[in-house]
């Protein structure tokens, strides 16, 4: 039978297909912001606008030498290519125990309380499959990364916002959450006995806050008095802070807290997809059920070099922080010069800032820049309703293009 005859005799696609329909755990979740903004920014582009992108926190650096070193000479082996260990391969869990310990001082069992992961992202998915049933609350900070509610919808769980205020230094007002949860508990009273579970970020994104050890403490404490599960997610402790902590110090966390850690802000290696889960053992086995039938493991090259990246000592973190605080001061001369207002001792790879009265919102002032002077920064908004008066600049790009950024808004102010 020839090409063309076949091709006639093939049935049209089904309704189900022309239709697009997506199943209903998508409704509401739209594709992630700054996948539709680059798109936008790509047009611009086209049009020879040349925008400088100051919005994603994707470090613009390389990963130490040795880190690609080791990634180059294992891949060139014969016998690295084969799939791996569910669990990482054991030179990664024992270098994540040693770092845990050397930076953290928590100790963990490199055997079993150790889940190395392909970026920290997935870890949020993973969790929130393994607890959440359709109407488990979960609890997600205001403003607050914005896949914890995308992941939480997905799997059917009923999200409550928790919100953090500049008033309360950007942490959880325990009044509230107690309000959530006993507005929660009917009609179903048996969802909060058994699996709730709340998002905590300390270095906070997007507002830079750092932890203190008594909010760790209070949030241990309030997770076993309502049985919740908590997942801190760590991944800017090393970024402008001499400090890093880890919410497992707290004594009794490992009963009550599962932590996320990751090495792309961190070691350079945002694109790599290196992060890791930290928790008791029964945590960790509960969400490999899920995980193992996700993927099939990471590349042990890259398994092998994340080893490498995480036994580099304190010079590599004081180089990386010199440079980013060179930044840091260039854009604190750009919101100055945009009126907006902002504490300069924030960690993490971002400053946040409020907006001036005369701005309706964020997305109105990052609107304006985009279009008035070709500079993109994200608006507060998406990160949730209490960062709608803010914006978000990202420490992710030289100092070239902060003193290009700031000639183009001056020239377009004056
Ligand atoms: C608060 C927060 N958590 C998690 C992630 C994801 O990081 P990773 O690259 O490890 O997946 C990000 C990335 O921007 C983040 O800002």
């Amino acid at each position: 039978m020839n090409e063309k005859k076949l091709i006639k005799q093939r049935e049209p696609a089904s309704s189900f297909i022309t239709q697009k329909s997506v199943a209903k755990r998508l409704d509401g979740i739209g594709e992630y912001y700054f996948s539709q903004k680059l798109r936008e920014i790509e047009e611009l582009n086209k049009a020879e606008k040349k925008v400088i992108n100051l919005g994603i926190g994707s470090p613009d650096m390389p990963p130490h030498p040795d880190v690609i070193k080791t990634l180059y000479t294992e891949a060139l082996k014969p016998d690295q290519h084969a799939y791996q260990n569910y669990k990482g391969n054991i030179v990664l869990r024992n270098a994540i125990s040693a770092w845990y310990k050397k930076w953290y001082n928590v100790n963990l069992n490199p055997d079993t309380e150790i889940l190395p992961l392909i970026g920290s992202k997935e870890g949020i998915m993973h969790i929130c499959m393994t607890y959440i049933n359709e109407g488990t609350l979960v609890l997600i900070p205001n403003p607050g990364y914005p896949t914890y509610k995308s992941a939480a919808t997905i799997a059917g769980g009923n999200v409550k916002e928790y919100t953090l205020t500049k008033e309360n230094n950007w942490f959880p007002d325990f009044e509230q959450l107690e309000q959530i949860i006993i507005n929660a508990k009917s009609p179903d009273k048996s969802v909060f006995r058994r699996g709730g579970l709340m998002f905590v970020n300390y270095p906070h994104m997007p507002t830079g806050k750092l932890p203190i050890k008594e909010i760790f403490i209070q949030l241990v404490d309030f997770a076993k008095k309502y049985d919740i599960l908590i997942c801190h997610d760590n991944p800017y402790s090393f970024i402008l802070n001499d400090n890093p902590r880890s919410m497992l110090e707290v004594e009794g966390a490992m009963d009550v807290v599962v932590e996320l850690n990751s090495l792309s802000k961190s070691h350079n290696m945002a694109g790599w997809r290196v992060g890791l889960l930290a928790g008791a053992k029964e945590r960790i086995d509960e969400i490999i059920r899920f995980k193992s039938n996700m993927d099939s493991g990471m590349f042990l090259p890259v398994q092998l070099a994340a080893a490498k990246a995480l036994d580099l000592g304190q010079d590599w973190h004081d180089e990386l922080n010199v440079i980013y605080n060179k930044r840091r001061k260039k854009v604190f001369k750009l919101l100055r010069l945009l009126n907006c207002s902002f504490d300069e001792n924030q960690a993490g790879l971002f400053v946040w800032a409020a907006i001036p009265s005369d701005f309706k919102d964020g997305y109105q002032l990052s609107d304006k820049v985009l279009y008035g002077s070709n500079v993109f920064i994200t608006p507060g908004g998406i990160f949730g309703s209490a960062g709608d008066n803010y914006i978000r600049v990202s420490l992710c790009s030289s100092e070239e293009k902060f003193d290009e950024a700031i000639d183009r808004i001056s020239a377009n102010l004056s």
